[in-house]
């Protein structure tokens, strides 16, 4: 049941071309937000371009991001503010890579880097780069003027972070990350992306941010080679439910199936 129903909202979801990303577009819009998504170029994401005759371009803004690259989240955030939009409710940092799948001996330098700068530093530009434009959470409460007062109670979260992990970057999960081998780039991106994840969820919990790492299921999509168990429709389904789901989320790693992940 969704308790507290993501509708009327603005969201922000990054790499909406395809995937994952596109079908939480999909989703968000269904359920009457405000959409804003991107792609390193929105102009060749036809998909996109067909949501966006669809719904207008009111409803769901399209802006080139290239998520690897911290100048270009900069100047993506300040086009957002300039565009107009006054807060963000919700930020789905999606946008990622897997990369090569070489053999251990074959692991260069490149691929470690394309994956960090992708898949945990994308995330947390993302997250800084809207807060300096003032459009995530709030500002905290003003101290207490009474010497001895207590705090003023932390304010009701009102922007929701989820960015997108992978169960693969648990160390401890006995399933499926105890059992698969290789892919030691992506991986430790994720890992390092959930250490980002709880660092934010306690730096931000005043000023009125959670954030949540969430791990999509094993998906049919460009980046799993095609290889899954659910589809991409599925899978988002799944991640906006835990969303809506109405639980403390901040600081946690879940499933889209709404399971607690072991870090
Ligand atoms: N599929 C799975 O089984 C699985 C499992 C666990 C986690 N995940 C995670 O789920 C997320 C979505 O993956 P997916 O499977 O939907 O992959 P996908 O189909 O390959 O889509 C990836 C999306 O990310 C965007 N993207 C890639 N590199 C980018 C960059 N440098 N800057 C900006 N956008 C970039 C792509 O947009 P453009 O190419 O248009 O720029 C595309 O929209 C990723 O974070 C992935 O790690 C997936």
């Amino acid at each position: 049941m969704a308790v507290r129903p993501i509708t009327g909202k603005t969201v922000v979801v990054t790499g909406g071309s395809k995937g994952i990303g596109l079908s939480l577009v999909k989703g968000f819009l269904a359920r009457d937000n405000t959409v804003i998504t991107t792609s390193r170029k929105v102009s060749d994401a036809a998909a996109l371009q067909q949501l966006r005759q669809q719904y207008g371009p009111a409803r769901l803004q399209l802006a080139d991001l290239d998520a690897s690259r911290a100048a270009s989240i900069a100047q993506w955030a300040a086009g957002v503010k300039a565009a107009g939009v006054k807060h963000v409710d919700v930020l789905v940092n999606n946008a990622g890579v897997y990369g090569r799948r070489p053999a251990l001996e074959d692991f260069t330098e490149e691929d470690f880097l394309l994956a960090f700068h992708t898949n945990t530093l994308g995330p947390f530009f993302v997250v800084q780069q809207l807060i300096k434009q003032g459009l995530l959470g709030v500002p905290p409460p003003a101290a207490p003027s009474e010497p001895g007062a207590p705090p003023p109670p932390a304010p009701a979260p009102v922007s929701l972070v989820a960015n997108i992990s992978s169960i693969v970057g648990s160390n401890t999960d006995p399933t499926v990350s105890a059992v698969s081998k290789g892919g030691f780039a992506y991986r430790a991106s994720k890992a390092a992306l959930n250490v980002i994840s709880t660092t934010l969820a306690r730096d931000l919990a005043p000023s009125g941010v959670e954030v949540v790492a969430l791990h999509p299921g094993y998906v049919r999509t460009e980046l799993s080679g095609g290889n899954g168990w659910i589809d991409a429709d599925e899978s988002a389904a799944g991640l906006i439910g835990v969303l809506e789901g109405g639980g403390p989320l901040n600081g946690r790693f879940l499933s889209y199936t709404g399971e607690e992940i072991p870090w």
